[in-house]
Parts: structure tokens; C-alpha cells; sequence
């Protein structure tokens, strides 16, 4: 039997709020691939990632479809076990008395934050995976530590805890840098190739050309409502190709497997 798509949608509509984000949408992603998304602001890069963690849902029609691991309606939480998601979104809904320890333990639960109720659903097993992730990522110091006494490249990487604390197969990130200094952003690249080369499922919004990890190999592209481009890297990231997309001259460069984009004119 051939193992399902980690995502399969074929012609979707999404809405987010009054904004209808895609229309007659259609895109396969088989599990193990390594993918970046780019797209100028506003074009449903985070509307997409949303929509594979089933935070959007999309308009209920005949023959369309949104699948995630070969299944329509599965049990979100059952989903989210397979899933770690790092996004510029999350991170801003944590309250700032957060400490490390409870974002990282929200990991589990799927939560923002371990408040309330889910205070009392904490295992012990929980708070050791969670010790260990701590120690891992280098920041057991900051345990008991508030998100608000921490610098921006703490507070991410306690969430990039958050994601890798339940071992997720797939990893999502949106933005993960944003905000980070060169020693943090590179910190989490590092980190997210060494994900990609383990053989779990990257799916990565950026808007830096250079931080797409040389181990992703396919790029697609949203624009006005739908996928414009999507093939190998080597085929996406080109001056013609990413000058449209952005509407504006742009060059691109080659070095080490990594890309780097300049102005063009
Ligand atoms: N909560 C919301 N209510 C209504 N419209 C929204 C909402 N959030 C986003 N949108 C709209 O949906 C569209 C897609 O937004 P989305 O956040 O997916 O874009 P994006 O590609 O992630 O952009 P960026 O690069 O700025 O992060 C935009 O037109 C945006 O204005
Ligand atoms: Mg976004």
C-alpha cells in the first residue's frame, strides 16, 4: 500500500475572515518532502499552513477536497500529534508570564500555554520530555524564566521546543526567523536542516531566500489566489521567475547550495 499525501487538496476555496484567500486550488505534497513557500505578503502562505494544521477549514462543496495524511475529517487533535508548528503568529499569542517550561509542555496539548484546566493534565513524563527538549535546544537556564524576561531568539526557540517536544513527523514554519539576529536565524536553520535531513516533512515560509536549508528541494509559489509556480528549486528560484512573482527586479545568486536574492536594477 502507498503510504497517503501528507496533504492533498484539489480544487478548495478557503476564505480567512471577509477574504476569499484561494480559489479551485489544487496541490499534492507526498510525505518526506522538503518544501519552501514563497509569496508576496498578503498572497495565503500563512491561510495555507493554517488550513494543514485545520485552524481553516475550507468551503464545503462537491468535488473538493482538503486531505491531510489521506484523510478529510480526521480528529484534529489525532492530526496535530503529527504536526509541530513554528509561526510568528503563535508566538505573539503567548501571554508574556509564560515560562519556558509551560510553552514547551503545551506542545503536548496542542495549547497556548498550560493555563487554566491543562495545568492539571500535565504528566510527569511530560515535564521530563520537556526537561529534555530544554536541554537539547541549550536553554535549560531559562526554565522557570517568563517569555517576557527573554530576547526575541529565546522566546523562539522555547517554541521551536513546543513543536519538537511530541516528535512531530511534519514540521511547519512560518516566518521562523523573523525578528532573529544573524547567530539566532542561523542557529535555526541549522537546526531545521538537521529536521530535513532526518527525514521529516519541512514545510517552510520565508520571505529570505537564503534561508531556505540546501536540503529542500521543491519551491511553490501563491500568488492572486492560487499557485503560480511549483517545481525543483533550481527551477523556481530565478530572476524571471521571482521578479514577477514580487513585481519588482530581482537577481538571484547561487552559493553553496544556498540562494541569495539582490536587487536587479
Ligand atoms: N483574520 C483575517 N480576516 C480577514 N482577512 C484576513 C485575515 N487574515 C488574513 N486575511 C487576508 O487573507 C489574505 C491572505 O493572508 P495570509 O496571512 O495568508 O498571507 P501571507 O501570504 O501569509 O502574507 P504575509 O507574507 O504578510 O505573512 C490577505 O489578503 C489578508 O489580508
Ligand atoms: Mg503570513
Amino acid at each position: 500500500m502507498t503510504a497517503p499525501l501528507l496533504l492533498d487538496i484539489h480544487n478548495a476555496t478557503i476564505w480567512r475572515g471577509t477574504t476569499c484567500v484561494f480559489e479551485k486550488l489544487d496541490l499534492q505534497i507526498a510525505q518526506h518532502e522538503r518544501v519552501a513557500i514563497l509569496g508576496p505578503n498578503g498572497s495565503g502562505k500563512t491561510t495555507l499552513l493554517k488550513t494543514i494544521n485545520r485552524e481553516l477549514y475550507p468551503v464545503a462543496k462537491r468535488d473538493s477536497w482538503v486531505r491531510i495524511l489521506g484523510r478529510d475529517h480526521c480528529n484534529v487533535w489525532d492530526l496535530r500529534k503529527h504536526i509541530g508548528i513554528v509561526s510568528h503568529d503563535l508566538h505573539q499569542r503567548y501571554r508574556p508570564a509564560t515560562t519556558a517550561l509551560e510553552v514547551i509542555v503545551s506542545g503536548f496539548h496542542s495549547s497556548i500555554g498550560v493555563h487554566g484546566i491543562l495545568a492539571g493534565r500535565v504528566s510527569e513524563s511530560q515535564i521530563k520530555s520537556a526537561t529534555k527538549t530544554l536541554r537539547e535546544l541549550g536553554i535549560e537556564a531559562l526554565r522557570d524564566t517568563p517569555l517576557k524576561f527573554m530576547s526575541t531568539g529565546q522566546q523562539r526557540r522555547c517554541l521551536l521546543g513546543r513543536a519538537l517536544v511530541h516528535q512531530p513527523d511534519t514540521l511547519i514554519f512560518d516566518e521562523p526567523t523573523a525578528g532573529l539576529d544573524f547567530a539566532a536565524s542561523f542557529d535555526y536553520l541549522d537546526r531545521i536542516r538537521r529536521l530535513a535531513r532526518s527525514g521529516h516533512n519541512i514545510l517552510l515560509v520565508t520571505h529570505h531566500l537564503n534561508e531556505i536549508p540546501p536540503e529542500v528541494d521543491r519551491v511553490i509559489a501563491l500568488k492572486d489566489g492560487g499557485v503560480v509556480a511549483d517545481g525543483p528549486k533550481d527551477s523556481i528560484l530565478t530572476n524571471e521567475l521571482l521578479s514577477s512573482l514580487y513585481e519588482t527586479e530581482i537577481r538571484v545568486a547561487r552559493v553553496d547550495g544556498f540562494f541569495l536574492a539582490y536587487p536587479g536594477n
